[in-house]
């Protein structure tokens, strides 16, 4: 192990952090509207169980690699399988984080405009249509959303640069629970709204004939998504955690925070959009076209308390894209500061300078470049369903087999009961191990088919 290698300050530090990769747009935007999509309370359902049955251990896979090697991914995988290809796999898993980021500091950057927009001229339409047409006129207009994500992912270079201590550490330890605190606030004042109970009904209530493959796909999916599993991240957070600390407390408690956040960014969402009485399956634009309708509709009645709540919201998504996108940027740092040797202000600019290259092809996908298209797709679409639906799964099904068939099975009982002396993780850990070896990998290969033939 290097000596000189920064560590997390303890285990909520290491906790905040990796809980800050976990929530992020995923949880806001991304799981109420598959919750609106997917028929609501049967697909919490459904995400619930992936989450424990599957992505838990699949999460829990990464950070015993991370932890066992103290390592990012490329340097983890040359530890314990050295001269072997699993190398290809660290390669596979620097490359990818770095690709969504791409795309994610775009819409991190649409957020960061509406931030602007709440603080300033606020939202005003009289119909939904009207929001439509302004957003998709601001995304394809080329140089607004450009500066958007330069900006954001300036920033996100800059909290990466100072380090994992002063910068990483420090920047979740406040924003984390800043966090909990405005979504808290935001479904109370959801939950006041006149009409706001058949929303409750509705994340409630199951309707199990809406349980289909295609619902257990996606809600596997948004689980890999939101617990930003198979590319690393956790891998390289995981390593940065001290060796005395337990590795299944840290998972289960960043994996609890992400299931809360969600939920509740759901009873957030879900009450509002029923209030203003909208359609709930209103897709990918639900915080930047349905929600800035809400604003404007109860702007007519009570503007300055629609235009504080608009701002809550708006800084809840930039904080939470930010905590997020920071650590797909020090996955790739890691690597060229570990194996290539480069200082952490190099390795900083240089994954800056990639990203944002190729972050601006996507940008530029919703006007100059959209005849440009990859497979049917835009460049944007192309990047997101290329991670989402298959690196992230293709790196998580490699992690778990690395895990259950290739590591010896000593060396991840001792990661998760300290070297066998925490009894009750012992009977955890047996548990782990039959999902891991045997449940895990035909689900996910399954998955990955039903992704496939979609
Ligand atoms: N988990 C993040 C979210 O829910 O928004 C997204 C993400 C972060 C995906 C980090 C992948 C990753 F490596």
């Amino acid at each position: 192990m290097d000596r000189k290698r920064e560590l997390f300050g303890g285990r909520g530090a290491a906790i905040l952090a990796m809980a800050g990769s976990a929530i992020g747009l995923g949880n806001i935007w991304r799981f109420p509207y598959m919750v609106g999509q997917t028929g609501g309370a049967a697909f919490i359902i459904l995400y619930l169980v992936c989450c424990l049955l599957l992505s838990l251990p699949i999460f829990l896979a990464e950070a015993v690699i991370g932890h066992r090697t103290h390592a990012g991914t490329f340097g983890a995988l040359e530890q314990l399988a050295p001269g072997t290809k699993w190398k290809w796999l660290g390669l596979l898993t620097v490359l990818s984080p770095l690709v969504i980021l791409s795309y994610y500091s775009v819409v991190g950057g649409w957020s960061m405009d509406y931030l602007w927009r709440s603080l300033t001229a606020g939202f005003h339409a009289d119909a939904i249509g009207t929001v439509s047409s302004e957003f998709g006129g601001f995304i394809a207009s080329p140089w607004a959303p450009l500066l958007c994500h330069t900006l954001f992912l300036g920033g996100c270079a800059w909290i990466v640069s100072a380090g994992v201590k002063s910068g990483i550490e420090k920047f979740n330890k406040v924003t984390m629970p800043l966090l909990f605190v405005l979504i808290v606030v935001i479904m109370g004042y959801s939950l006041t709204l006149p009409g706001s109970s058949a929303g409750v009904s509705y994340m409630l209530k199951p309707d199990f004939s809406k349980i289909t493959p295609s619902a257990v796909a996606a809600a596997m999916g948004q689980s890999f998504f939101s617990l930003s599993l198979g590319v690393g991240t956790i891998l390289t957070y995981a390593s940065y955690v001290h060796e005395k600390e337990n590795i299944l407390v840290t998972g289960l408690g960043t994996v609890g925070f992400d299931l809360l956040f969600a939920l509740i960014a759901g009873f957030a969402i879900m009450p509002a959009v029923f209030a203003a009485g909208i359609e709930p399956g209103a897709g990918p634009g639900l915080i930047f076209e349905t929600l800035p309708y809400i604003f404007a509709k109860m702007g007519a009645s009570a503007p300055w308390l629609s235009s504080l709540v608009a701002v809550l919201f708006f800084v809840t998504i930039v904080f939470a894209a930010f905590t997020s996108a920071i650590s797909m940027f020090e996955v790739g740092v890691a690597y060229l500061v570990e194996q290539k040797g480069l200082s952490r202000r190099r390795a900083t600019l240089l994954i800056f300078a990639c990203t944002w290259a190729l972050g601006a092809l996507c940008s530029l996908s919703f006007g100059p470049l959209s005849g440009v298209k990859l497979f049917g797709l835009s460049i944007f679409s192309f990047c997101d369903m290329l991670t989402s639906n298959f690196l992230m799964t293709f790196g998580g099904l490699l992690f778990v087999l690395f895990v259950g068939w290739k590591m010896d099975r000593k060396a991840v009982r001792d990661e998760f009961t300290c070297g066998g002396t925490a009894r009750f993780n012992c009977a955890v850990f047996d548990a782990f191990w039959l999902l891991l070896r045997y449940i895990a990998p035909p689900a996910i290969v399954i998955i990955f088919i039903t992704n496939f033939l979609a």
